[in-house]
């Protein structure tokens, strides 16, 4: 059942409907300090208390939580023009841009999802397993031996690397340095606070407010960004290479339209945004998952040396690490770090016996979806087996959102964790530190571990 007809043609069955489905009566502040403070907390109580529809009110916005598979499929399926995502990530405009693919909806965002697609299908992941493991291998060769230490920040520099070169194509030299810096100060500063992108702190006052810092970086980036993207143009697009800015440059609309240097400025900001951050955290946790549970290192480390022999991971391996596989799923099953999806009603619609009105956001909760006991028996422990045993609807597992939504860059994200970790497990015995004692904290839109997990790295050739 899709969107209602205006109210003089509503059925029988649609009167019948009750309006908002229940949830906690608190003022809308008070709400907003309880998400703020403990999401997953609030999420769990709401749902144990209220079941599988429940309506969360902030000042600004009225959400409706779901993690039925149903109203899932529902809301992921429905017309685009009910559903819209594009408005809740509005935010971000002053670091992505009006054209990037997360801000908009409609026909302008179906416009740039397509143009965006072709680089990102699944078979066009080998040409970076190469690059992946090259700039792994750099990295963990500077990790230290025998004590403990984070590997969240270190698994940010790999991600940030495998963006500028993969994504954006840079070249070691001075501009892919200086993009680099520029770019982490900027991401830094957005993850730690988010006060840059509210619009009534954006004032300059003489250039020393932090928004007039982030503004004087953000030109810098710009300056870099287009610099780049006037040069590859004038050597003609791909030439034989396999990043994704090449492949941008030579995409074309239906009416044969290149895209534009702004178009592509705002898609590589936001395939960085996107794209760094969420994989970076994600390797984080499936260190920690894969290092508490012996059993699923012994067997990931048996299958990794198997299909990778004595070497590191090579582009016709990551097909064959089915294990590896289902470690990485079943981690962003247990820890998704991004914990609900939101669409915003742009029309009245009926979901699980609810009538919705229009300007109500919906959200999809992936965190509660993934722990139903009926779908995955023993919710909250680590099995990976149970992505070998089964299949999952799109709608009970959806680490990546759904939808014309669902996330870009899944392909590209599943293939670089996998390259990741086969090459630090080829390398390296990795355990966790006795002390451990990791909790999920808030990171800008991320759930992150709590220490970074820090783990204990000996090379391999010494632990055996
Ligand atoms: C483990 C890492 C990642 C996770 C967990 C993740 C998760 C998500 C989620 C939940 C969404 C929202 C989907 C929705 O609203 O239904 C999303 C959107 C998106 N992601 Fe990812 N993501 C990851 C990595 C990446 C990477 C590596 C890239 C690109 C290089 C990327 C690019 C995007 C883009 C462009 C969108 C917006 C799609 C649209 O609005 O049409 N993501 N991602």
């Amino acid at each position: 059942m899709e969107a209602l007809q205006t109210t003089s043609s509503v059925s029988e069955e649609a009167r019948s409907l009750r309006g908002l489905p229940p949830g906690p009566r608190l003022p809308g502040l008070v709400q907003v300090g309880q998400f703020v403070r403990d999401r997953l907390g609030m999420l769990e109580r709401c749902a144990k208390r209220y079941g599988e529809f429940f309506t969360v009110r902030f000042p600004w916005e009225t959400i409706v939580f779901t993690w039925n598979p149903d109203a899932v499929k529902q809301i992921f399926s429905g017309d685009p023009a009910t559903y819209f995502a594009g408005q809740g990530n509005n935010i971000l405009r002053p670091f992505l841009g009006d054209y990037s693919v997360l801000l908009l909806d409609g026909p302008e965002h179906l416009r740039q999802r397509r143009l965006l697609l072709p680089p990102f299908h699944g078979e066009r992941m080998l040409a970076y397993a190469d690059l992946i493991r090259e700039i792994t291998l750099a990295e963990i060769a500077r990790w230290p031996r025998g004590r403990a230490f984070p590997v969240h920040p270190s698994m940010q520099e790999i991600t940030l690397e495998v963006i500028m070169r993969a994504v954006f194509g840079m070249e070691s030299g001075e501009r892919h340095d200086r993009l680099r810096e520029t770019l982490k100060q900027v991401l830094d500063e957005g993850a730690r606070s988010i006060l840059v992108f509210l619009p009534f702190l954006q004032f300059d006052l003489g250039g020393l407010t932090p928004y007039a810092r982030f503004k004087r970086r953000m030109d810098e980036v710009d300056r870099l960004l287009f610099d780049e993207i006037a040069e590859r143009r004038a050597k003609g697009g791909a030439s034989g290479r396999a990043d994704i800015l090449s492949m941008l440059l030579e995409v074309v609309d239906e009416d044969g339209q290149p895209m534009t240097p702004q178009e592509l400025r705002d898609e590589l900001l936001t395939l960085l945004v996107a794209g760094h951050e969420t994989s970076a955290t994600s390797l984080a946790w499936v260190f920690y998952y894969l290092l508490s549970d012996t059993a699923a290192l012994a067997r990931a480390r048996e299958e990794v040396f198997r299909v990778t022999g004595d070497g590191p991971p090579r582009p016709e391996h990551v097909g064959e690490l089915r294990y590896l596989d289902a470690v990485v799923k079943e981690t962003a099953r247990l820890r998704p770090i991004i914990v609900f999806v939101a669409r915003a009603l742009q029309q009245p619609v009926e979901l699980g016996g609810y009538r919705l009105p229009a300007g109500v956001t919906v959200a999809p909760c992936i965190y509660l979806t993934q722990r139903r006991p009926d779908l995955y028996p023993e919710p909250d422990r680590f099995r990976p087996e149970r992505f070998l045993e089964g299949r999952q609807t799109p709608y009970e597992y959806f680490p990546f959102g759904g939808g014309v939504r669902r996330c870009l860059g899944m392909a590209f994200a599943q293939y670089e964790m996998k390259v990741v970790l086969a090459t630090v497990l080829s390398r390296l015995a990795l355990a966790l530190p006795a002390d451990s004692d990791v909790r999920p904290v808030r990171r800008a839109i991320t759930l992150a571990p709590s220490d970074g997990t820090r783990v204990i790295a000996a090379d391999v050739a010494t632990a055996h």
